[in-house]
């Protein structure tokens, strides 16, 4: 059989860079002479059978924007079995010969359902901010989330010294804790909470009273949504040390904005490696880089990495506050 379109779908929470992927994807394949079908949000498109034709043009003007065009969605529907059949058949009538799939875990796991259940080729793209996803060193859209949040807290600490206060800044990463500690290294912050290590009120406490005690005035912690709700924390913090304590909670800005040049370039070399893949006649496969180099890994392996760096982080962040 010969390869003639290619669909892809972004699903999931959305991330920066996703458009530069869509981009790649559609302009690599056309440069092998495949066609592109962009499904509208997600899995859900395909139940929905919401799927348009992309051409050189549609992708023009794109590369630089957050978000993605084709929208994105956590299906309901597609967890059911009716729901994935439906996909499945939404597939072959749309003549679609192989799908990328660009999105996290969950999106990870609906692809691979889609590959082992009803044998359609498909290959995933890692498209999300927690970078939690194995086979992979980056995946698109952190960088440009770390730099966002690493902007807000920049802004924060101006007012945290100037008024001699403690702020519990809260980072997105319900399971995962890395964008929290990129950016508490990077921000320069004197605490981080992850979901990765428990926590002890105590020792947080202790360390900011010995710290202000010192002569330390402002102090900056910040948590990962899945460690601790910042609100909470900070109650906690005034309540035990009877300290001013502010808290922000950074929510989904880290998810917008306008892609950082790593991400950009992430997006489009994965989505050119899962072109030539799916032609090639590889599906199963999940797609990333390790060292620089594109590393192509089986779907089952690729749902979930452990971050190899969180006590070397955590020291750091110890010694350095
Ligand atoms: O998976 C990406 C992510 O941004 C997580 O970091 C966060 O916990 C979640 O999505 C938030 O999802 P929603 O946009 O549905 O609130």
């Amino acid at each position: 059989m010969s390869f003639k379109k290619i669909g892809v779908l972004t699903s999931g929470g959305d991330g920066p860079g996703m458009n530069a992927a869509i981009r790649s994807i559609v302009r690599c394949g056309l440069s092998r002479g495949v066609e592109a079908a962009g499904v509208i949000r997600g899995f859900q498109g395909l139940i929905d059978g919401d799927v348009i034709s992309l051409g050189h043009r549609s992708v023009s003007n794109i590369i630089n924007r957050g978000g993605t065009i084709l929208k994105t969605a956590r299906s309901e529907a597609f967890k059911t079995e009716d729901g994935q059949k439906a996909a499945a058949a939404a597939i072959k009538k749309f003549g679609i010969d192989g799908l990328i799939v660009i999105g996290g875990d969950g999106s990870y796991r609906g692809a691979q359902d889609l590959y082992e259940k009803y044998h359609i080729p498909v290959i995933c793209l890692p498209g999300t901010i927690d970078n939690d996803l194995y086979g992979t060193d980056q995946t698109i859209g952190c960088q440009t989330a770390v730099n966002t949040a690493l902007d807000a807290i920049d802004k924060i600490r101006d007012t945290a010294h100037s008024m001699e206060r403690i702020f519990v800044i809260e980072v997105m990463g319900n399971r995962s804790g890395y964008i929290a500690l990129e950016v508490a290294v990077g921000a320069g912050a004197e605490d981080v909470l992850i979901p990765e290590r428990k926590f002890d009120y105590e020792v947080l406490c202790r360390n900011i009273v010995e710290g202000n005690q010192k002569g330390k005035i402002s102090w900056m912690i910040v948590a990962a949504e899945g460690a601790a709700k910042a609100p909470e924390v900070a109650a906690k913090i005034h309540a035990m040390t009877g300290l001013e304590t502010r808290f922000v909670v950074l929510g989904h800005i880290q998810r917008g904005g306008v892609p950082v040049g790593a991400d950009r370039i992430l997006a489009t070399r994965l989505g050119a490696k899962a072109v030539d893949l799916l032609v090639e006649g590889v599906s199963g496969k999940a797609v990333g880089v390790l060292e620089n180099e594109i590393n192509v890994v089986d779907l089952p392996n690729a749902c979930k990495r452990e971050n190899k760096h969180v006590d070397e982080y955590l020291r750091l962040i110890k010694i350095l506050r």
